[in-house]
């Protein structure tokens, strides 16, 4: 009853989908030179992030992480969003004239796993010198009850934590990169949700989340990881000054997400019929990742929802004493578990 109850309020009076100015092909500029990593990029969201900047801004390369696949299946992907960059040539490109196609590379990475989260950043460590953009978008619904390898439930343990490691790993290459390249605009892009509103009263459980957390409902373990994103994400902004750090809603839209909640929810499955309503198209959604990624006017450390419209988070999500606990919180388990190797 009360997942049916937030569901509603969130589908019924949460952000609209409105149609953005916001145009790829005109706004995306050069990214000539940069590397990009995107958590989640066999996803829907991720994917077409992955396709709208290679197509209109060109970056060096760009690696994909995500589950880990087979050979075969790592090679059906990157040629999937090679073949849909070059299928629809970039608009009125005459900056793009003399810029390389961008190289499309594939990284294993389990979210669940603190050491998958190493090894993955450890392998971009080995073949990049520098990190231009990093967007922090996998993630999971109303998956069953469980906790990560380490032990955190599951949704704040994919959600969040892993993605707290990744980038708490990958900073001193941004850092560097924005060093040695004075222009790069370093970013941080981290997907929440405006789900982040039904996280439980008084936001995140610390003394639960080494557990599987199976007395709350999903909505209140989404919401929580989802809060939690925002949080970091101000504190992130706070503690490396030589990044931009930005927090978006991508919107509502139906993308894999909706079809793991089909399978598990009889609510979502009575209301498929009228979803597409209001939801939104990947290629809208998908303007939040890339406003966030390129715009001038996205402020180091603020939450926006559809498309660069910031202050429509909750109260408590502006809490700076509850990010601030929950960075400390993080930095603290880093080290008992010994993963940050210094
Ligand atoms: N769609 C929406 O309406 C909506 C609304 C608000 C926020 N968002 C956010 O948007 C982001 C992108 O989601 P989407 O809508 O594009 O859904 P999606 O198509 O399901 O993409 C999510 C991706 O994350 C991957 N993933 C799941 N568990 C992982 C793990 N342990 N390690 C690494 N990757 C993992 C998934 O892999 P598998 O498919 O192999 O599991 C999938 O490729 C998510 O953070 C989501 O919370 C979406």
């Amino acid at each position: 009853m009360v997942e049916f109850r937030t569901m509603i309020r969130v589908t019924l009076f949460g952000s609209r989908n409105k149609s953005s100015s916001f145009e790829p092909a005109r706004d995306i500029p050069s990214l000539e030179g940069k590397v990009v990593l995107i958590t989640g990029a066999a996803g829907d969201l991720g994917r077409q992030t992955a396709i709208e900047l290679a197509r209109h801004g060109r970056p060096a390369r760009i690696y994909i992480a995500d589950l880990p696949l087979d050979e075969g299946g790592r090679k059906n992907l990157v040629d999937r969003i090679t073949r849909e960059v070059n299928e629809t040539p970039a608009v009125g490109s005459e900056k793009l004239k003399h810029v390389a196609s961008t190289e499309i590379r594939f990284l294993d990475l389990d979210l669940a796993s603190f050491e998958s989260v190493r090894k993955c950043a450890a392998e971009f460590v080995a073949r990049e010198e520098r990190l231009d953009i990093l967007v922090l978008n996998a993630g999971i619904i109303r998956v069953a009850t469980g906790v990560t390898k380490e032990g955190f439930e599951i949704h704040f343990g994919i959600n969040y934590l892993g993605h707290a490691l990744l980038s708490r790993l990958l900073a001193p290459m941004m850092i560097r990169t924005s060093e040695q390249h004075p222009t790069a605009d370093v970013r941080v892009v981290v997907v929440s949700s405006e789900g982040h509103s039904m996280a439980p009263p008084g936001g995140i459980q610390f003394e639960k989340l080494k557990t599987d957390c199976a007395d709350m409902s999903y909505t209140l373990r989404y919401g929580q990881s989802k809060l939690a994103l925002i949080g970091f994400t101000r504190e992130l902004a706070r503690s490396y000054p030589q990044l931009r750090a930005v927090v978006v809603h991508p919107g509502r839209i139906l993308t894999g997400m909706a079809v793991s909640l089909r399978k598990e929810s009889l609510l979502v499955r009575l209301t498929a019929p009228i979803a597409p309503l209001v939801c939104a198209s990947v290629s809208d959604g998908v303007k939040n990742h890339l406003w966030a990624a390129t715009s001038l006017d996205a402020e180091s450390g603020r939450y926006y929802e559809p498309v660069g419209v910031a202050g429509k988070e909750t109260a408590i999500a502006r809490d700076e004493d509850l990010s601030r606990r929950l960075w400390e919180w993080t930095e603290n388990e880093f080290k008992g578990f010994d993963i940050l190797g210094n």
